[in-house]
C-alpha cells in the first residue's frame, strides 16, 4: 500500500511501527555522537534520528515500519556492543506514534500550486502557494507521497474544468481540499477505514470546505453520483476491483484520475485497468509510481493541458 509516515514514504498504522533505541545512565557517560554512528551504520539518516534526554538517561531512537531493520540492529548490537549504552526495541502505541512522527512532517510542497502545511505549523508558511492545513491523525496522505503529488499534478490539469469531484480512498482528504481549490463546489468522497473518513471531515472543515465524506468500500459500494473528477489513489490491485464503480462514477465528459501504481507494474495495470467506456488520455510517471488519467466521452468535458512529464496515452 503506497502510504506513509515518519520518513513519510510507507503506509504506516502505529502497529507498524517500532522504535529502536540505544540508551544510558545520566549523568556523564559517552556523547550521542556513537549512538548515532551506529544507526548511520544502519543505513539511518540524520533526520531519521530522535534524541531524548531525560533525568537519568539518554536516549537515541530511530523508527521503522521494517522488521528486518530492527533484526540488523539487533544483530549488530549482539556483534559490536556499544560501551555504556544498551539497545531496547519496542513497537510503538499510536498515540506515542503520533506524538512522534509529528516532529517529522513539515511544510510541503504538493503539485505546483499548493503547500501542506501541518495544523502545528498553522501560520508559519510564507510562499505563494496556496495552503492546504491538515491534521492527519493516523490517516494517510500527508501530501509528501509520490502517489499523492502525482495525483495533484494530474488535477492540477485540469483546474477551474471540474465543479464536481468524488476522493476514491480519500485518507486525510488532502485530493479534496485541492479539488476544491482548482475549483470544484461539490466534494464528495469516501474511504473503507472509519478512521480516514473523521480524519479527511476534520481536514474539510479546517479548510473551510464542505463535503461530505463517508466509510464505504469502493470494490462493493458505487459513488453516490457522477462526478467530472473522480480521484483514486489505492493499490493497482484494488483499482483494478474498482474499476467498474470508478468508471459508472465518472460523468459524461469527466475524468477518472488514478494513481498508486507502481512504476513496475504499470504496464500489466494498463493491461487490466479497462473502465467500460473510458479512455486512457495520459500517464504519469514519477520515481518509483505512476499515475493516470482517463477521460468518459460525451458531455463537455475539455481536454486537459499537457504538463511536463505527463505523456500523451499511444
Ligand atoms: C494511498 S491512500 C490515499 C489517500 C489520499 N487520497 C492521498 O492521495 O494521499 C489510500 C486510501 O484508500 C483507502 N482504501 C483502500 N482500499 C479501499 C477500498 N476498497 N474502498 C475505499 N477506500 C479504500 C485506504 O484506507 C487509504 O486511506
Amino acid at each position: 500500500m503506497p502510504c506513509g509516515k515518519p520518513s513519510l514514504k510507507a503506509p504506516l498504522m502505529a502497529r507498524d511501527i517500532t522504535e529502536i533505541a540505544l540508551r544510558r545512565r545520566l549523568p556523564g557517560g559517552p556523547s550521542a555522537g556513537g549512538a548515532e554512528d551506529f544507526f548511520y551504520r544502519l543505513g539511518f539518516e540524520a533526520r531519521d534520528i530522535t534524541q531524548t534526554e531525560q533525568k537519568t538517561f539518554l536516549k537515541v531512537s530511530v523508527f521503522t515500519s521494517l522488521k528486518k531493520r530492527v533484526l540488523a540492529a539487533e544483530k549488530a548490537f549482539s556483534k559490536q556492543p556499544l560501551k555504556s549504552w544498551s539497545l531496547m526495541t519496542r513497537p510503538l502505541g499510536e498515540d506515542d506514534w503520533l506524538h512522534k512522527w509529528k516532529r517529522h512532517f513539515r511544510i510541503t510542497p504538493l503539485g505546483k500550486k499548493f503547500a501542506v502545511v501541518p495544523l502545528w505549523h498553522r501560520g508559519s508558511y510564507r510562499g505563494k502557494r496556496r495552503v492546504i492545513l491538515l491534521d492527519p491523525q493516523s490517516a494517510f496522505g500527508s501530501g509528501t507521497h509520490e502517489t499523492t503529488r502525482l495525483m495533484a499534478e494530474l488535477m492540477e490539469t485540469l483546474e477551474g474544468r471540474f465543479k464536481t469531484f468524488f476522493d476514491a480512498g480519500c485518507g486525510t482528504g488532502v485530493l479534496s481540499a485541492a479539488a476544491a481549490f482548482l475549483g470544484a463546489r461539490t466534494i464528495a468522497g469516501a474511504d473503507l477505514d472509519p478512521g480516514s473518513v473523521k480524519t479527511a471531515r476534520l481536514n474539510l472543515r479546517l479548510n473551510k470546505i464542505r463535503g461530505r465524506m463517508t466509510r464505504s468500500d469502493l470494490t462493493r459500494q458505487a459513488l453516490p453520483g457522477r462526478f467530472d473528477v473522480v480521484a483514486a489513489n489505492l493499490i493497482s490491485k484494488t483499482l483494478t476491483e474498482c474499476q467498474a464503480i470508478l468508471g459508472q462514477g465518472t460523468a459524461p465528459g469527466g475524468h477518472l484520475l488514478v494513481s498508486g501504481i507502481s512504476l513496475k507494474n504499470f504496464p500489466g495495470f494498463l493491461r487490466d485497468f479497462k473502465p467500460r467506456g473510458l479512455i486512457l488520455k495520459k500517464k504519469h510517471r514519477g520515481k518509483s509510481w505512476a499515475a493516470a488519467l482517463y477521460q468518459k466521452p460525451g458531455g463537455s468535458g475539455a481536454e486537459p493541458k499537457i504538463q511536463a512529464r505527463s505523456e500523451g496515452a499511444s
